[in-house]
């Protein structure tokens, strides 16, 4: 530190230049936009701190140096010190161009820093935003990263901290970046060191691709609307929207919710960026898998309330019923074309489902789910039933949601989920929840149903691994 003056530009209270110490004070030069934040600077005793808005123009900020407004660059000439910018700029957006963060990097790039200590999103370097931190030619010093929550006790994304340096260090490879995990220690309260993950800018994004395919096929019937904020699969009457699931698309939909439905936000779990491998690649199993899966996990939106379900994976017989008591969409023969496409064959979920082989632990999920779906049409207690019910519905009524209480939302265009929340008061369906809601001796049904969805899980993390689908073993399941 001895060799160098600091420099922050978006400085706030200037937490991060405190922990040098009351005698390195004299060394740190800092500006930021609120005024407030400045007096805090100051009664911490850091005389050159001033106002300055870093985004507003092209001017950097002038200090007072012996009586005279100089930039920063002439002030470390004059001290005869290397410069270092040390920064956590704020953040706008999901890494896109125009992030604040990137326009702070870009700027301070200008005044040819030797070095640059420089907190952002991990996920900058898992984007198009990288090409910023390729152009400005800094080597990589130290790639360390870890989780918003213990580091700055915000919610739970993955924060960098990067030093780049002018000289030392190694080139930035965007086929080859290798990133140091931390975690807390808990007892000791510091980051340790855990594994370094190495990415690639370069190749694929297999959700991405999967998209494509989705869209690439949406003919045939409707059967409702995908949505990628997390891959919730629904039936939806707008016929306006653009993410349709077809008839003819359905099976890559289902893959697409099968492979990535993790809602863990800590470690990359629910970032898309970090799927890698090309689809012809997903095996026949994985594939297959994935479909089973995503039949009986949330997000799964399919109803029979007030609307059709058609998305019944049992057979009359499974489920005791008649055989014309199961929906069959016929198409709309509305248009020539139509016709022609859909050769005017009817839809059945069931012969559907019958062109994948299972393995034994998507089997075994079917099995505890029916099991699920039988103990549900043999109770009394749940009324308005009928055989058309849907894993939503049925997992609903068990929980004791009415989903004709949920709001829906008025935006015309919005391809979010359209049903939002649950009514107050209910709990979600899940291992720790059912014990509220069924009597005990029907509780091995549900516990089954857990175990074996669990099993299926982590079957599939495995193979996303083997298949090379996915860059990293996550670090929770769900
Ligand atoms: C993530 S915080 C950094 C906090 C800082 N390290 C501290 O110890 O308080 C980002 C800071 O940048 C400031 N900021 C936001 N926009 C700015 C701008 N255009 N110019 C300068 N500072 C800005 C915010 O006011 C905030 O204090």
């Amino acid at each position: 530190m001895d060799d160098y003056i600091v420099f922050d530009p978006c400085a706030g209270v200037g937490n991060l230049e405190n922990q040098f110490g009351k005698d390195y004070k004299q060394y740190c030069y800092l500006s930021t936009l609120e005024q407030m934040d400045v007096d805090t600077c100051k009664l911490k005793d850091f005389d050159n701190a001033i106002q300055f808005d870093y985004l507003a123009n092209d001017k950097q900020p002038m200090f007072k140096y012996g009586g005279t407004p100089l930039d920063i660059k002439e002030i470390s000439k004059r001290e005869n010190r290397k410069l270092m910018i040390i920064m956590n700029p704020p953040y706008k957006g999901m890494g896109n161009k125009k992030d604040k963060a990137i326009e702070f990097f870009n700027k301070v790039i200008k005044l040819e820093p030797d070095v640059i200590v420089y907190y952002c999103k991990t996920e900058f370097f898992l984007r198009d935003t990288i090409s910023y931190f390729l152009k400005s030619n800094y080597k990589i010093k130290s790639h360390i990263f870890s989780n918003a929550k213990t580091t700055f006790k915000l919610s739970s994304w993955m924060v960098s901290l990067v030093i780049f340096d002018k000289k030392n260090g190694e080139k930035l490879d965007k086929n080859e970046i290798p990133i140091d995990r931390y975690e807390l220690n808990a007892k000791t309260e510091k980051l340790e060191f855990l594994k370094t993950l190495t990415y690639n800018n370069e190749s694929y994004n297999t959700i991405k691709e999967i998209e494509n395919i989705i869209r690439q096929n949406d003919t045939g019937i409707r059967l409702g609307q995908w949505t990628n904020q997390n891959y919730c699969l629904t039936l939806s009457e707008r016929k306006e929207l653009n993410n349709k699931i077809t008839t003819n698309n359905l099976k890559y939909c289902l893959l697409l919710k099968g492979i990535n439905f993790n809602t863990h936000g800590k470690y990359f779990e629910t970032s898309n960026l970090v799927y890698k491998g090309e689809v012809k690649n997903i095996s026949s199993e994985l594939f297959n898998n994935a479909i089973m899966f995503s039949l009986f996990y949330k997000g799964m939106m399919f109803t029979n309330k007030g609307q059709k379900n058609y998305i019944m994976p049992f057979t009359s017989q499974e489920l005791g019923c008649a055989k014309n008591d199961l929906n069959i969409l016929y198409p709309e023969d509305n248009t020539l074309l139509a016709q022609l496409e859909q050769n005017k064959k009817p839809f059945d979920f069931r012969e559907f489902l019958a062109q994948f082989e299972f393995s034994k632990e998507a089997k075994d999920l079917y099995n505890s789910a029916l099991q699920i779906f039988k103990y549900y049409h043999k109770n009394d207690e749940y009324k308005n039933k009928d055989w058309n019910d849907s894993f939503y519905d049925i997992t609903n009524a068990i929980m004791g949601k009415d989903i004709s209480s949920f709001k829906t939302m008025d935006k015309e265009k919005d391809t979010r989920i359209t049903k939002v929340k649950t009514i107050e008061g209910t709990k979600g369906f899940g291992r720790n929840t059912i014990k509220y809601v069924v009597n005990s001796k029907d509780l091995p049904i549900f516990e089954n149903f857990f175990e074996t969805r669990d099993i299926l899980a982590k079957k599939i993390n495995k193979e996303l691994l083997e298949d090379g689908i996915l860059l990293w073993e996550r670090e929770n399941l769900y």
